[in-house]
């Protein structure tokens, strides 16, 4: 079976993302190790404190960061990071060429049942002009990204990386700990049956997004003369890899409840690195009112709506609106 390695150098990737990549593979691999220690290791459960988003950090929330900022800071490669659970950049390598955001631990409130969890990461050029603390180079569009991707921890560990020439799916043998590539150019299918949501909401989204859900609801005997499946993983991660795998459409809408946070998901670290790797598969990543990827950040943190898979059920989403 193909590497990593050999994988990123057919598709051109630059020597030196090569490495920044493998060094967040290393960190993700060690991160692979912690949780699969779970409570042997004392490492389930919560935290005393809260990340900037104002959710209680899971004890592997901290440890999973810790490990790529570090890995990160010690690389020479980033010049700063973003983190979900960094309430502010974190300034590196004065000198380094890449900025790296991450989820360190997406899915977390899964630790604690042991279901799936993973780590989602996105890569942009630093710009020569910016200070390592400055957070206004990573308020880029996902368009300007380099390279994508994210580590399943799941019964096994899988990768999904993109570095714009498609994307491809690799599995961890931890007998000798590389990445080998499983699924090259993984493709997601155009049509679906199967849509992805957290229907405890529903009542809370725009109206055309319900008139949307209820079709689906409506099956056979409603407009869509077709019945429909649901699956929700509440890890975006396993939502995602779901979806890559055999179709769908994953979405987390915009919620009237907080007008001023348009949706949970974070654009940095969540919706733009998971719309790269679909748009990479032919699918589709929409926010209800564009392109996620043309989205101009205003804030790291900053949170948007979801619509992301298969292209013909993400466009009949659309013609909702
Ligand atoms: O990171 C946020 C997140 O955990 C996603 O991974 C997931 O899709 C979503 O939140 C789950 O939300 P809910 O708690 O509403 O099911
Ligand atoms: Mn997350």
């Amino acid at each position: 079976m193909k590497r990593l390695n050999s994988q990123l150098q057919d598709d051109g990737a630059p020597m030196e993302l090569i490495l920044l990549l493998r060094t967040i593979l290393a960190g993700c691999k060690e991160i692979s190790f912690r949780v699969s220690q779970g409570a042997l290791a004392g490492v389930l459960g919560s935290t005393l404190s809260e990340n900037v988003q104002g959710e209680t950090q899971k004890k592997l929330d901290v440890i999973s960061n810790q490990i790529l900022k570090d890995i990160l800071s010690e690389s020479g490669y980033v010049k700063a990071i973003s983190s979900e659970e960094e309430d502010d950049v974190v300034g590196c390598n004065p000198n380094g060429n890449y900025l790296v955001s991450f989820d360190p631990l997406d899915g977390s409130s899964n630790t604690d049942i042991n279901s799936l969890i993973g780590t989602i990461f996105s890569i942009t050029h630093a710009p020569q002009w910016m200070e390592p603390d400055d957070p206004s180079a990573f308020l880029q569009p996902g368009t300007q990204a380099v390279a994508a991707g994210y580590v399943l921890y799941g019964p096994s560990t899988m990768l999904a990386l993109t570095t714009g020439k498609g994307t491809h799916i690799y599995t961890l043998d931890k007998t000798h700990g590389g990445f080998l590539l499983t699924t090259a150019n993984i493709k997601v299918p155009e049509q679906t049956s199967e849509f992805s949501i957290n229907a405890s909401n529903q009542r809370h989204w725009q109206p055309h997004i319900q008139n949307y859900i209820s079709d689906l609801l409506a099956g056979k005997e409603g407009p869509r003369e077709k019945n429909f499946n649901m699956r929700w993983v509440a890890a975006m991660v396993g939502d995602i890899h779901r979806v890559l795998c055999r179709g769908g459409i994953f979405m987390y809408p915009q919620d009237a409840r907080e007008p001023d946070k348009p949706g949970k998901l974070r654009l940095l670290y969540e919706a733009n690195p998971m719309a790269f790797l679909v748009e990479q598969a032919g699918g589709l990543a929409n926010t209800g009112d564009g392109r996620i990827m043309e989205v101009m950040p205003t804030d790291i943190h900053q949170r948007v709506p979801v619509l992301i898979g298969s292209k013909g059920e993400v466009e009949t989403c659309l013609e909702y609106s």
